[in-house]
């Protein structure tokens, strides 16, 4: 095939290089934002007096209809082409000339350069998978405010070190998590201020000599203004790189939550059960209920760091301006993209199924002297200093573990020995449901900083999803 650039090589690109330079088989997923991109252009070149408003309606028309055909499958990917930007502008040369056009479509390309091109093609397909990420995000807060409203008074015991630790409730849990997917949407709600910039005009790096207007191909295409520099405009990856950086975090947050979801799964914990629909057998053992949705999202987010790390590792050497190795960026982010929203759905409609089993939470946290703080605050509160009440819980609950037995289990003339501060109240103290329902700090696990807790993360959620 003759190459685009025409008579300044003499021999056509060797079959292997041309496979190993072409990027069409993963940037041809941005074909709507190449023509999208490319409208903008021509409609640009009307307006200015670089074309005629006639040939830009021409051009514009044609480059529409090339987008339905590829939408419609009428026209295949012809994958020897170089890239997308190559591919679009061959079609729309070729079509043009078939209907008595002669060359228009070669004056396409006019005051631009594939450098900026590939760089708004990017931001706009990063942009609007920005938007689909952050759907599934609020879906999956949603989904999480929805548990945990069934949950604002089921018992279990929270953990540090993975050892029972003080009583908490289920709903404080995972609204927890849900703090975490909130600020997930902020960060990606920065990530897209700063790439909703306008590259085009920075032509291969250095501008152009006609006149164009940055402005008016920003407003076409939504940015919030152009990129200031144009050798920033087209070396800069930082946008996807800040993407990376986003869905590697959203991921670690998927990845803890899914851990947790394993663990309370297992037969030691069985503190949730999965839906039968979301969750895989084993080929051998008939007793398994695996839950490979989790383990699957625990798995991605690797991949997801991976890319963050490749994409941070490609630009890191390149002098200024564009240079081949940011082709590499592509293949990196949209695996990051599409993995993510591969994860978000499946876990929240996971989520959203399991059931709880508010039974071994609570017997889960009868065990463990999780009230052993209660205790030692009920000393506390009696008189004694905080470190001294801490030492006379510490020899009871010893003395508990040896005996077998547990806080509640004792009698008052047994806590007697320890000190004389124990009155016949301390049975209340130590109750699983009062050491819950004590805690009111703000940010609390007791249910009025619960519910306070739950209305907040509603009225964000109806704010950033109106
Ligand atoms: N396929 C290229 C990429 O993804 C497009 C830009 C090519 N520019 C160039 N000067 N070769 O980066």
């Amino acid at each position: 095939m003759a190459g685009i650039w025409g008579k300044r090589f003499h021999k056509a690109l060797d079959e292997k290089v041309n496979d190993f330079n072409s990027s069409l088989r993963f940037d041809c997923v941005m074909f709507r934002e190449d023509i999208e991109g490319s409208i903008a252009h021509v409609h640009m070149l009307g307006k200015q007096g670089i074309m005629s408003v006639e040939e830009s309606n021409i051009i514009a028309a044609e480059l529409a209809s090339i987008r339905e055909d590829i939408e419609t499958g009428a026209l295949p990917f012809d994958f020897h082409e170089e890239d997308i930007h190559i591919f679009v502008e061959r079609q729309l040369t070729e079509r043009l000339r078939a209907k008595g056009h002669g060359d228009l479509g070669k004056k396409l390309h006019t005051a631009r350069s594939r450098n900026d091109q590939v760089a708004v093609d990017v931001r706009l397909y990063l942009r609007a998978r920005i938007a689909d990420i952050r759907g599934y995000l609020v879906r999956l807060c949603r989904t999480i405010v929805a548990v945990a409203e069934r949950n604002s008074e089921t018992i279990m015991p929270g953990y540090t070190h993975l050892q029972r630790a003080q009583p908490i409730c289920f709903a404080e849990q995972l609204l927890a998590y849900c703090n975490m997917f909130l600020r997930d949407i902020d960060r990606l709600d920065d990530c897209k201020r700063r790439m909703n910039k306008n590259p085009l005009g920075s032509g291969a790096l250095a501008g152009t000599s006609f006149n164009i207007d940055r402005g008016m191909t920003a407003a076409e295409l939504g940015f919030d203004g152009v990129v200031a520099n144009s050798i920033d405009g087209v070396s800069d990856r930082d946008f996807a790189i800040e993407l990376a950086n986003c869905i590697a975090i959203s991921m670690m947050h998927l990845s803890r939550f899914s851990e947790e979801i394993i663990l309370w799964s297992s037969s030691e914990f069985k503190f949730i059960e999965l839906d039968d629909a979301y969750s895989t057998g084993s080929s051998i053992m008939p007793q398994k209920k695996n839950p490979d949705i989790a383990e699957l999202v625990r798995g991605k987010t690797g991949r997801c760091y991976g890319n963050l790390m490749a994409l941070l590792t490609v630009m890191k050497g390149l002098p200024l301006a564009y240079n081949k190795d940011m082709q590499e960026d592509k293949e990196a982010i949209f695996d990051s993209v599409d993995t993510i929203l591969q994860c978000l759905p499946v876990f929240t409609d996971m989520l959203a199924t399991m059931t709880v089993r508010e039974d071994n939470m609570s017997a889960a946290a009868k065990k463990g002297f999780i009230n052993a703080t209660d205790c030692a605050d009920y000393l506390t509160k009696k008189g004694l200093p905080f470190r001294t009440a801490y030492e006379i819980t510490g020899a009871i609950v010893g003395d508990c573990v040896t005996a077998g037995i547990t806080l509640e289990d004792m009698t008052l003339e047994q806590y007697r020995t320890y000190s004389e501060y124990f009155e016949e109240d301390i049975y209340n103290a130590i109750d699983m449901r009062v050491c819950l329902n004590v805690r009111t700090s703000e940010g609390g696990p007791a249910l009025p900083s619960v519910q306070k807790q739950l209305s907040d993360v509603k009225a964000i959620l109806d704010a950033i999803d109106a």
